[in-house]
């Protein structure tokens, strides 16, 4: 198959949110630090009648409807998530209910799990089969989801939930070059779920930024020396329109641009002019670790990179700042935001992901974008999606009631012989939402 990659996206995220100055004043955090020190404005949660399960009902039933694929069409199905209701169930095999019903079992692909990077592990299995002689024809399905929750402290503000699908296919608009990728993955205690009674990371927050930007220069390199080797000549920032990064949080993002500025100079790329060069050239001699740990580098390249960071990122913001970090879904609702704002321009263009899971796994890969036909296209994957209403329409929860609902899920996780409130008035018609968990831990949906 040629030219194969993303056809068709949609992208569900829970209509419950709240707004991160709220949040910061009920925490007793200074004013300031969740929206501008995080970069943050609003989080989206789960309330008690919806998880990971029901967001990828929700997500793949759209999906198939908006864009009229038929569920028989589908060869393959994977997921990425890193939030475990059970450990040996995967969620896909909770999404053939959606299959079977039409008489397709045919159907290939299981859970990946490693942090947030399941989502990239999930979409480079199914470009690959895709590409591959086991083949059948038909389309692969991605579904990135996942229900972030912290403990109370300085993580609990980085959550968020959604569920991302892509449909994957030959002569797609949204297309892998994928000879160019760079991948880091190493042995590191960042960020981790080692207690299996609890939704809740073990996190060094600290470590856990130094290791992303760590991978991120790793990757980054991986990455230009294939460029060049493939094409013969430099790559810089100045070779891709946009730069999509997964987003914990907005500051972080403003980092890692920064930090790729970076790397440019010291490469003496010509995407850094004289003026920036200047700047950055005093920090050049610093070691890796120090370069780091340097707060005055990072103003600086923060300073030097605001134009470029402006152009090339601000645009892949929107639903990370208003939803939160979706662990494997965060990088793909980054490119959400893109393929929202700017759809028409989109033609032509190379756009560059870079994709983090703690532990640690990271790939920087490149997609080359192109209009495409209806309902595979650029433009109509922009309507279909309908970012702005579903944005617009959610409902604002108090802080305190916010606090209620995490403790009440905390009690909630891992339980069973429990009926939920059923209660999905503020659920728009077509979500799907958890009704029961029996005595043997069994689970049951309901669509509104
Ligand atoms: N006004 C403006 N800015 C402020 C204010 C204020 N009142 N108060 C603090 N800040 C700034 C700080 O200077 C800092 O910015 P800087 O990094 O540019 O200096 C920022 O706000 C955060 O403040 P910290 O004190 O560094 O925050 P803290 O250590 O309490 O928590 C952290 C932040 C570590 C990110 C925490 O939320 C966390 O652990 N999150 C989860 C881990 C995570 O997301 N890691 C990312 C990669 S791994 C993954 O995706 C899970």
């Amino acid at each position: 198959a040629k030219n194969v990659g993303i056809l068709a996206v949609d992208i569900y995220f829970p209509p419950t949110c709240v707004q991160q100055e709220a949040l910061e004043a009920h925490d007793g955090a200074s004013k300031g630090k969740y929206t501008i020190g995080l970069g943050q404005d609003c989080m989206g949660f789960c309330t008690e009648v919806e998880d990971v399960i029901s967001m990828s009902l929700t997500v793949v039933s759209s999906l198939l409807e908006k864009y009229n694929v038929d569920p028989k069409q589908i060869g393959r199905l994977e997921v990425g998530s890193e939030t475990v209701i059970d450990k040996s169930k995967s969620i896909k095999t909770f999404l053939m209910q959606i299959f079977e019903k039409c008489g397709n079992t045919d159907i290939e692909g299981v859970d990946s799990t490693n942090a947030c990077y399941g989502g990239t592990a999930a979409l480079f299995n199914c470009v690959n089969w895709v590409e591959s002689c086991s083949w059948d024809g038909r389309y692969g399905l991605v579904v990135c989801t996942d229900s972030a929750v912290y403990a109370e402290g300085p993580a609990r503000p980085t959550g968020g939930a959604a569920a991302i699908a892509m449909l994957v296919g030959p002569d797609a608009p949204i297309t892998f070059e994928s000879k160019f990728r760079g991948s880091h993955m190493s042995h590191v205690y960042d960020f981790y779920k080692p207690n299996l009674a609890s939704e809740y990371p073990v996190v060094d927050g600290k470590l856990s930024q130094t290791c992303y930007l760590m991978a991120l220069d790793s990757c980054y390199k991986q990455f230009c020396a294939k460029y060049e080797k493939s094409t013969g000549k430099q790559f810089s920032i100045s070779d891709a329109a946009y730069f999509v990064f997964h987003s914990p949080y907005n500051k972080l993002v403003q980092k890692s641009f920064a930090r790729l500025v970076f790397d440019d100079s010291v490469r003496n790329a010509s995407s850094i002019d004289e003026a920036a060069k200047e700047k950055l050239a005093p920090f050049s001699t610093l070691s890796g670790d120090e370069s780091y740990q340097n707060r005055d580098l990072e103003k600086v390249s923060q300073q030097v990179a605001k134009p470029l960071y402006d152009a090339k990122v601000q645009p892949t913001t929107l639903i990370p700042k208003q939803v939160g970090n979706m662990y494997t879904a965060s990088l793909y609702a980054a490119f959400v935001s893109l393929l929202h704002n700017k759809s028409s321009e989109l033609a032509g263009k190379r756009v560059i992901l870079f994709s983090y899971g703690s532990g640690s796994t990271a790939t920087m890969f490149s997609l080359k974008l192109h209009e495409g036909q209806k309902p595979f296209s650029l433009s109509n994957i922009a309507t279909v999606m309908n970012v702005s209403t579903k944005l617009k329409s959610r409902h604002e929860f108090s802080a305190v009631k916010f606090v209620e609902t995490i403790n009440l899920m905390e009690h909630r996780y891992g339980g069973k012989d429990f009926v939920t409130s059923k209660d999905c008035s503020l659920l728009a018609p077509g979500t799907y939402y958890l009704t029961e968990v029996d005595s043997m831990y069994r689970r049951f949906y309901a669509k509104k």
